[in-house]
């Protein structure tokens, strides 16, 4: 075959390729490829017509955007065409057009460039008539759009009337989601069981092509706009600034990111600067868009049949990309809960390579419909979780088979269970050794009790030792048992001191953090910080009633269900009185607590010695006066209650009987502490 035809074949392959992926991508907001690799075969294609002219075709997918309007919608023709632009995919791609600029118009020429941030969204034209929203339509293939005014009517950022406005005015810019509420939708999902969004350009371009405008508004979109199509009458304008600022005066969105610059370095810095920080939004962004300032200048340099010769795209490295799933695995987490995830063949994708992707759960896999064996498309946006958006169906080797959720843990091969109505899969083994390492490590990490030195390896080589199996176990750990499991591993018996020195610290460990690492469902720090302050201590809390809880400002009645259920189950208590005998302490709360003073005005007496949930009779007297009440030493006829211990003085006792004041045991001490009312 000659080199002519092997280019013609190819350029016609690309061309199908391009339109099967523009239909995916624009008709039904479904991604097949990565955006990197869609850009690749454009340019692929480019090359060839380029250097091949002949081979051009009227139609090439080089010479338009997008794709046709569906029939959903009807079409507007644009009056002024919808083009796309350029891509520079490095800095040396974005100089060639600075030198294209200057090779227009010579080195004596002053240019301004203005930068501004590369939405993500979908383009879109209002057609303001007399300052009314008139019209609003979609690129389509940049000539002809699909008419989507009712649903962009339900934008809230985007104004039905604008005051002194031009007769006519057509505003252009990007319709968008925010990573904020793309990532509530994503939960929505989740908790429905539904297939979660791919990510928030295409779920924002599926809400906008919707039939019901009602579905469009509980999506909740937003706008930027950025440019103007027709206008009539209105201000002379001269520089893309005066544009933006007759926008902002007319109430129109603009984003504040916007910098001109004459001098080309700073337009390097701009580019960098900004790929650096494109997490920092709360919306999309995937490149800088640099323009020639000056309208009159725009006009000299024109446009090709597809983009401005005036603007170019800055593009970001890609954060989607494909690789092999090798697998899929289930791992189990403290709660018992089984979450599959994919084993990826590692890829470099924003800005780390990958060798996992969280797959959420069975119900997910399902929607997916990942299989062992697929090229998946995976996603890494920054610090967020990478994850598979879903498969590539052309390249699916037809021996694939569905993947199955396995019916037995992984870890202690007891039977999974999924309830009705639960997207969920759980382990309910409590003694499962993969839920006890993942609950202890949690108990230490960071946010929790912080023992430094006690990693998820040291917990998993003291679980496997067996010699521990809950966070309460910790502290009963001894120096010869640490040194006999971990010495092939810490060779140095200083790290044994350490841990240990690590873990007697954690003991003066504060209520929120205590609270949070025994992993109490739903709890954050700055509730577990509520609910530690309103209580005081472990007890307090394990205690109250649910409505005490929910009445909080600021906790409602999910985590108030959720500590109730906790300290309902044996086990949780059977840990927290572990750690109350080994000398945790279960009540340090920094700064003030705020008690309900539910024993103002009454006292309470305490004879003998406690060792059950109060260690000291001075720690119950600090119970019972945090809570407003007095402690005196001796009963009298005023004596509330007296809370008799074990080895009580026989006195206060008779004494008490005498004045008929009422005697209680700790049993009876807590109730009175959770509620301010005898038993
Ligand atoms: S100006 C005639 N400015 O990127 C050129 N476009 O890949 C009109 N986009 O079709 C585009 N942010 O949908 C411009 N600040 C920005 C943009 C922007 C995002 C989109 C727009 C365009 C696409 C090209």
């Amino acid at each position: 075959m000659s080199e002519s035809d092997s280019d013609h074949d190819r350029a016609v392959e690309l061309r199908a390729q391009i339109r099967a992926h523009n239909e995916a991508y624009h008709g039904r907001d479904v991604p097949t490829v990565p955006d990197s690799t869609y850009d690749e075969l454009l340019r692929q294609l480019e090359e060839i017509e380029t250097r091949r002219p002949d081979l051009t075709t009227a139609d090439s997918p080089t010479r338009s955007v997008g794709n046709a309007p569906s029939e959903l919608f009807s079409a507007v023709e644009h009056r002024v065409p919808m083009m796309s632009l350029d891509n520079a995919m490095n800095l040396d791609e974005l100089n060639a057009w600075h030198e294209r600029i200057i090779k227009s118009f010579g080195e004596n020429e002053t240019y301004g460039f203005v930068c501004e941030l590369k939405f993500d969204g979908l383009a879109v034209s209002l057609r303001y008539e007399n300052g009314d929203l008139v019209q609003a339509a979609t690129r389509g293939n940049g000539r002809i759009g699909e008419d989507v005014t009712l649903n962009v009517k339900t934008i809230n950022d985007i104004p039905h009337r604008l005051e002194n406005a031009p007769a006519v005015l057509e505003v252009r810019g990007e319709v968008y989601l925010s990573i904020s509420r793309f990532e509530e939708l994503n939960t929505e999902q989740i908790d429905k069981g539904d297939p979660t969004y791919a990510n928030p350009r295409n779920t924002a371009a599926g809400s906008l092509r919707q039939k019901d405008p009602s579905v469009t508004a509980a999506r909740q979109l937003s706008f930027w706009c950025y440019q103007l199509g027709e206008v009539v009458g209105g201000p002379e304008l001269q520089s893309s600034e005066q544009t933006f600022e007759l926008l902002e005066r007319l109430g129109l969105p603009v984003n504040p990111e916007v910098e001109e610059f004459s001098d080309f370095t700073e337009v390097w810095r701009f580019c960098e600067s900004w790929m650096v920080n494109r997490h920092t939004p709360d919306y999309e962004i995937d490149g800088v868009v640099v323009k020639v300032a000056d309208l009159a200048q725009r006009e000299i340099l024109g446009s090709t049949s597809r983009a401005p010769r005036w603007a170019i795209a800055f593009k970001f490295p890609p954060e989607e990309t494909t690789t092999r799933l090798t697998a899929i695995r289930v791992s189990i987490g403290r709660t018992g809960r089984a979450t599959p995830f994919a084993v990826l063949e590692p890829v470099f994708v924003g800005g780390s390579t990958v060798g996992m992707a969280t797959l959420h759960n069975e119900d997910q896999v399902s929607a997916k419909d990942v299989r062992p064996g697929d090229t998946v498309i995976v996603r890494k946006a920054g610090d967020v979780i990478p994850e598979v958006v879903g498969p590539v169906l052309a390249e699916r080797p037809t021996t694939s088979m569905q993947w199955v959720f396995p019916t037995v843990c992984p870890s202690c091969e007891e039977n999974l269970e999924r309830s009705e109505g639960d997207a969920n899969t759980y382990c309910i083994n409590r003694r499962c050794p993969a839920r006890i390492e993942t609950g202890i490590s949690h108990f230490a990490s960071r946010n929790a009790l912080d023992i430094e030195g006690l990693g998820e390896r040291t917990v998993g080589l003291l679980v496997e030792e067996g010699l521990v199996e809950d966070a309460g176990d910790l502290f009963a750990l001894t120096k010869e048992q640490l040194l006999t499991v971990l010495v092939s591993d810490v060779t140095n018996e200083t790290l044994v001191n350490n841990l240990l020195t690590a873990i007697d610290q954690a003991r003066e460990c504060l209520l929120p953090n205590l609270l949070i690492g025994l992993g109490v469902e739903h709890l954050g720090p700055s509730t577990a910080e509520l609910l530690a302050r309103r209580f005081g201590d472990i007890e307090t809390i394990s205690t109250a009633e649910i409505t005490e809880i929910a009445a909080i400002d600021g906790i409602g009645p999910v985590i108030a269900q959720s500590v109730k259920d906790f300290f309902s189950d044996a086990h949780h208590r059977a840990v927290v009185d572990k750690l109350r005998t080994n000398g945790v302490r279960l009540d340090l709360v920094e700064g003030e607590v705020d008690l309900p003073q539910i024993l103002a005005g009454r006292s309470v007496v305490v004879t003998g010695s406690l060792d059950g949930w109060f260690t000291t009779r001075d720690e119950a007297k600090q119970a019972i006066v945090a809570r407003g009440g007095k402690s005196p030493g001796s009963v009298s006829k005023s004596t509330y209650a007296l809370v008799v211990g074990a080895d009580a003085g026989q006195t206060k006792l008779d004494k008490a009987t005498d004045l008929g004041v009422p005697t209680l045991g700790e049993a009876g001490l807590r109730q009175l502490l959770a509620t301010g009312q005898l038993p």
